[in-house]
This record gives structure tokens, sequence and C-alpha cells, in this order.
């Protein structure tokens, strides 16, 4: 978070440190002339000085090291589509999925709950496309808003019986916020309560408006349980993602984000990523947020090892120094070094911007020794 000392805000505002200081004092401010003012307090004492302070993009070290230069066109090549499937809990996200796939997740998780983002790559008629579970849940907000960020497509499963629901609704707010296409999945039509007429009706306040009511929105009436559907559902993303012209570089360092990561107590830190550009392989040294390491090995989706992973390819890889933060980028570095380098100074950030966050006690002494 951006922060400035009252001394630096004084120097802006063209005033002495001491007089400022004693100006802020008069309106009940104790504060010396060291101390830092986070942005919003900075600009508020600025705008009484009748200057608007603006703030500066601070550019994150891995996205100043590790620029991403354009691809040229010849160098891309077509790349799955990354999809999200979001909703509200409860509403038949994992079952879509686990349809789609042929196999029962469902059965597996805690509680029937998904506690976190699973990612499956999935080949359609010999194409393969991402899928991205996440839960609905409502304490995993950030997680769907991440979800969100790296994905092409979000389908937003709605249950037929139940209608549009908080968390499809954040779910909406997330997809629309990172420019994300929703298509929507009417689920449970199985169900003789099931209402898809009241689903349209009521997505049409958030700005949906399904096809056959004249709108722009693709809605697919679709059941987990009896599969009905999913075969148009499927087409529809098969048609949307060729239209979006998908493509990647695969003859480059990889760069993506982190899904999800934990630490496992024989193998480390461990962390499920997703390639976005590039191709990742075993051996590269990576740098995600203060993690760095040697990628040790890789595993696909399947379970199987894998020394390469293309363009939106997720797979789960070992050999981090610690353990990543969900949504964070990863670059693969020029070598070792580089990579331990960036980190520390990462490290070194933090805990620079950790000090700063510390409010600084200020007795009077300190005041009248300006
Ligand atoms: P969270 O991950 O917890 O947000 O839930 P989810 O959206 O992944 O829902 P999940 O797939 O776990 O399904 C929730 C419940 O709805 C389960 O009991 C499913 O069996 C049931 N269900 C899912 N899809 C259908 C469907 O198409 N028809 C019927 N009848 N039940 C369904
Ligand atoms: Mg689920």
């Amino acid at each position: 978070p951006a922060s400035i000392s009252v001394k630096e805000l004084a120097e802006v505002l063209g005033k002495k440190g001491s007089d400022l200081v004693m100006a802020l004092m008069k309106k009940g401010q104790m504060l010396n002339i060291n101390a830092t003012l986070d942005f919003d307090t900075a600009a508020a004492i600025a705008e009484d000085y009748n200057v608007i302070l603006e703030q500066e993009e601070e550019k994150d070290i891995l996205e100043t090291v590790f620029a991403e230069e354009e691809d040229d066109e010849k160098d891309l090549k077509e790349r799955p589509p990354v999809v999200v499937v979001m909703g509200h809990v409860d509403h038949g996200k994992t079952s879509l999925l686990d349809a789609i796939r042929h196999s029962n997740v469902t059965k597996g998780e805690a509680g029937g709950i998904t506690q976190h983002i699973g990612a499956y790559t999935v080949q359609i008629d010999g194409k393969p496309i991402t899928f991205l579970d996440t839960p609905g849940h409502e304490a995993f907000t950030a997680m769907r808003m991440r979800g969100a960020q790296i994905t092409d497509i979000a389908i937003l499963v709605v249950a037929a019986d139940d209608g549009v629901m908080p968390q499809t609704v954040e779910a909406i707010n997330h997809a629309k916020a990172a420019g994300v296409e929703i298509i929507v999945a009417i689920n449970k039509m199985d169900k003789p309560s099931a209402n898809p007429d009241r689903v349209k009706q009521e997505l049409v306040e958030y700005g949906l408006v399904a096809e056959d009511w004249g709108g722009q929105t693709i809605c697919v009436p679709v059941s987990a349980v009896t599969k009905e559907g999913l075969d148009s559902l499927l087409e529809m993303i098969i048609l949307v993602a060729e239209m979006k012209e998908l493509k990647a570089n695969p003859n480059k360092h990889a760069r993506g984000a982190i899904v999800e990561a934990q630490l496992d107590k024989g193998r480390g830190p461990v962390a499920t990523v997703l390639v976005q550009n590039g191709t990742l392989q075993v051996g590269d040294p990576i740098v995600a947020g203060a993690a760095y390491g040697k990628i040790r090995a890789m595993t696909d989706d399947k379970g199987r090892r894998v020394k390469k992973a293309g363009p939106s390819t997720p797979v789960e890889i070992l050999g981090l120094s610690e353990v990543p933060s969900a949504g964070d980028s990863f670059y693969v570095a020029e070598n070792d070094k580089q990579a331990r380098q960036v980190a520390e100074s990462i490290i070194a950030k933090n805990r620079e911007n950790m000090i700063k966050e510390t409010p600084q006690k200020v007795s009077l002494d300190d005041l009248f020794s300006q």
C-alpha cells in the first residue's frame, strides 16, 4: 500500500515540515514529521491545502523484472479456452463438471462442498477445454474473483429450482469486472420444481438477457443428473471460444497463475498452477511472490508425471521454497540465481511495507524536537 511521510507530504504541499506538523496538531492530529500517512489520510490533508493528491501506480517488482514482450504473430498458436464454473452454493457446479468429465469428484469432496479450485482439462471431440471449479460458499469470494480473472469464459450455474442467489450475483459481478463472457447453465432441469423462465427473468435485473428473450446471453438448460443439455453447453463453449481466437506462444518461458497451493507434509509446498503463456518445464527456475525454486516434479490433472505444460494447461508443481498465495502470478526466471534474487527483493519489500504499516507512537518530546 502506498504511503507518504509527513515530511514528504509537506514537500509536496510546498510547506515546511514543522509548519505542517503544527497545522495538523491544531486539528487534533498528533503526528511527528517522520510519521507515515496512508494515501487516504494524506489526500484528505492535501485537500485542505487545495492540492489533489494522486496515487502513482506502484509497479509490481515481478511485473517489472519479467515485463512481457509482445509475441510475434507468427509465434502464436491456438490455445485451449480456460473456463471457470461459478455460481451459488449447491447449484451443481461440481456435479456439472463431473458429468462433463464422466468422473465423480463430488462424492470424494469433504461434505460435498468444493474446498478449493479444481482445475482440469477435458477433451471434447478432440478439442481441449480447461475448466476451473470454484466454491459457491460465501466464504470464498476471493477464489471466485481469482477464478474470473484468469479465465476466458465463465459458466454461471443457476439451479432452475432456486434461481438467482447472492453468490450468483457476486459471480456475475466478478465475471463482468474481469471482462469475461458469461454463459448461463440453468441446472437441475430434471427437478419437477424447475422454472427456467423465472431464472431468465431474474437474470434480466443483472443485465443478462437470454437470447430467446431478445438478448445476448447464451442460456442452456441442463441437468447434471440426467445429462440433458450438456452437449449443447459444450457446443456453446467451443463456439464462444472459437470466436475469441485464443492464442499463446508455447516457445518461451512460461508465466501464469497460482490456482491453489498448500504445504504437504512429505512433499513440501505444492502448487496447482495454470500456464497462461509459454511452456513450463521440469527444472525451470520459477518465482511466485516471495516463493521461488526449481521445479522438481510436475503432475497433470490426471495424476501423471509430465515434463512440460503448455498454454492453458493446469499442473501441480513441486520445488518451491514456500507456499505461494493463490492468485499470485508466477514467472520462469533466466536462472536459479535470478529467481532467488527477485524473490529476496520481494521479501525485503514485504518487510519494509510491514514496518511502514506499524503505527508509530508519538510523544510530545518528538513533536517539539522537530
Ligand atoms: P459448492 O461447491 O458447495 O458450491 O456446490 P456445487 O455448486 O458444486 O454443487 P454440487 O455439484 O456439489 O451439487 C449440490 C447438490 O445438488 C448435490 O446433492 C447434487 O447431487 C445436486 N445436484 C447437482 N446437479 C443436479 C441436477 O442437475 N439435478 C438434481 N436433481 N440435483 C443436482
Ligand atoms: Mg462444488
